[in-house]
């Protein structure tokens, strides 16, 4: 087999992002709030100085400030950058570095409230559900129209014995007022809210508290940092191309370091692509927080995921006796397609998708790692000391032949990836080494629906045939796929309750 991966010069059209916290705008027209982001809240500070912290922050270097959550700051410069802005602390009465991501607006819009996520349904019932939280946690967030406020609220089944999510569509009335049932109208959200937080009157529980918020990762200023502020704590795995570590930087944040065995890729191309990787921001990313590139071996340092790779995960977790159901299949399965859909948007291909590059988080929930890297490792590495590294089985058939790798391509490699997941980590194609595979798949040859451990859905096996489909045009887009499996999700639980 000749040189697999060639050159390719896909690069993200647009990764800014702003969301737009004014009420009105978010509602009249709510395309504005950018879904799977991080709240970063200001677009522009020129006429919104004060703000206030949504979580605590500790300074990760001398020139940061720390906060606690509610602490109010005025930003006194946003740097022209959207991560790290100065601020002075209103009681403190100092300056320093914030990471912007971890404030908001200081004022009574809706999207500035603790109770406000922007979370789609299934992640409100993520976070809801998550250990720590009491019946009657509760969040307020967008529709899935866009167009109306959802209460979502933590409840617990006495006959199942579970702890369960129910969802409330707050309709509006026309002078602007909000309410779940037409006995009672508030005339705001906050009105509203203080009503249930006292009587619980239809809904399931009495509000008790605010669903805490994901934290999320704190960009790094510099992407080229320096190796003796990096220390490597303790070895988590390791790859073809080097080994994994537990680390920290600057004796402050806990990180995961990748270390390239010399000559696996050139510096100065890696350079490169990481300002366009660390430019790259979604919730279902891994985040390339820095790298160390001056000499080898090169250091690529990400956020950190706790409970490591979906392979080892899905592995492990097939004989355990609370092993995941169909329904946690699908919904790893959406969250992927989440990831992968932010990258068809910025027009950047992956590459070398597959269970071994999704990695799962301390919340059980899964994010898209090493996308890009693939392109960048040298021909030889691939094909060098007799044995091919190059992912074959998860490889399309025109990827493979003629280098055209393209978001299709990560397609179909998607698809393997179900089947990955519906097998609790099975090596696809188990009947075959991997280099008939491609001969295979070129006369036509598709993987049967998996019957065991547990039963595919036929709905599940169809994608997957989808994705495999010969003609990259047909295959579905990473956009239908996330519909396709939200709605896999909701249509399988009851919707509203009124
Ligand atoms: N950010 C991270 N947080 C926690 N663990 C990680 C992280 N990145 C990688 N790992 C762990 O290190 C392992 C090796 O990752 P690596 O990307 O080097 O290899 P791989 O994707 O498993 O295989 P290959 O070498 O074929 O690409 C992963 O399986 C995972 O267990
Ligand atoms: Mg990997």
């Amino acid at each position: 087999m000749g040189s697999l991966f060639g050159k390719c010069c896909e690069r993200p059209t647009d990764t800014g992002k702003t969301i737009d916290l004014t009420d009105s705008l978010a509602m009249s027209n709510p395309d504005q709030t950018e879904r799977g982001l991080p709240p970063v809240p200001l677009n522009g500070i020129c006429d919104i100085l004060i703000v206030r912290a949504l979580y605590d922050f500790d300074a990760i270097t001398d020139e940061d400030l720390s906060f606690k959550k509610g602490d109010r700051m005025k930003v006194e410069d946003d740097l022209q950058s959207n991560d790290w802005w100065v601020a002075y602390h209103l009681v403190k009465k100092i300056s320093g570095y914030i990471p912007s991501n971890y404030v908001t607006k200081d004022d009574n819009s809706i999207q500035a409230q603790d109770w406000w996520h922007d979370l789609e349904r299934k992640d409100a019932e993520i976070q809801l559900l998550l250990p720590g939280n009491i019946t009657g946690t509760y969040l307020v967030r967008l529709a899935s129209d866009r167009k109306s406020y959802v209460l979502s609220v933590r409840d617990y089944d006495e006959k199942l014995h579970l702890p369960m999510v129910k969802h409330y569509r707050l309709r509006t009335i026309d002078n602007g007022g909000y309410y779940i049932t037409p006995k009672h109208l508030f005339s705001d959200l906050f009105e509203l809210l203080d009503h249930y937080r006292s009587f619980s009157e239809g809904l399931c529980q009495r509000l008790i508290r605010v669903c805490p918020k994901e934290r999320p990762v704190v960009h790094f200023r510099e992407l080229e940092i320096n190796r003796e502020a990096v220390v490597l704590i303790k070895k988590l795995d390791s790859g073809c191309f080097g080994d994994v570590y537990l680390g920290k930087w600057n004796n402050s944040v806990n990180v995961a370091i990748k270390t390239l065995k010399a000559g696996t890729m050139s510096c100065d191309d890696f350079v490169e692509e990481a300002r366009t990787m660390h430019m790259l921001r979604h919730r279902r990313l891994v985040q390339l927080l820095a790298v160390c590139t001056r000499e080898e071996p090169i250091y690529i340092i990400t956020e950190l995921m706790d409970k490591g790779s979906l392979l080892n995960y899905l592995r492990d977790n097939k004989s355990s006796t609370d092993r995941l159901k169909v329904q946690d299949l699908i919904e790893i399965a959406a969250q992927v397609s989440d990831g992968m859909k932010y990258l068809e948007n910025c027009k950047y291909v992956h590459r070398d998708l597959r269970a071994a590059n999704i990695l799962v988080a301390a919340n059980k929930t899964v994010k898209v790692a090493d996308f890009g890297l693939a392109r960048l490792i040298k021909d030889e590495v691939y094909e060098g000391q007799g044995r091919v590294r190059f992912p074959v089985k998860w490889t399309a058939p025109e990827a493979a032949f003629q280098h055209r790798f393209s978001t299709k391509s990560d397609v179909w490699s998607y698809g393997v990836l179900l089947y990955e997941i519906i097998t609790f980590g099975r090596v696809p194609y188990p009947e075959y080494p991997g280099r008939t595979v491609l001969l295979n798949i070129e006369k036509g040859y598709r993987m049967p629906k998996p019957t065991e451990p547990v039963g595919c859905p036929d709905a599940y096996y169809e994608v997957m045939l989808q994705c495999w489909n010969k003609k990259p045009e047909m295959r579905p887009t990473f956009e239908y796929l996330f519909s396709y499996f939200n709605d896999f999700l909701v249509a399988s639980e009851h919707s509203y309750l009124e």
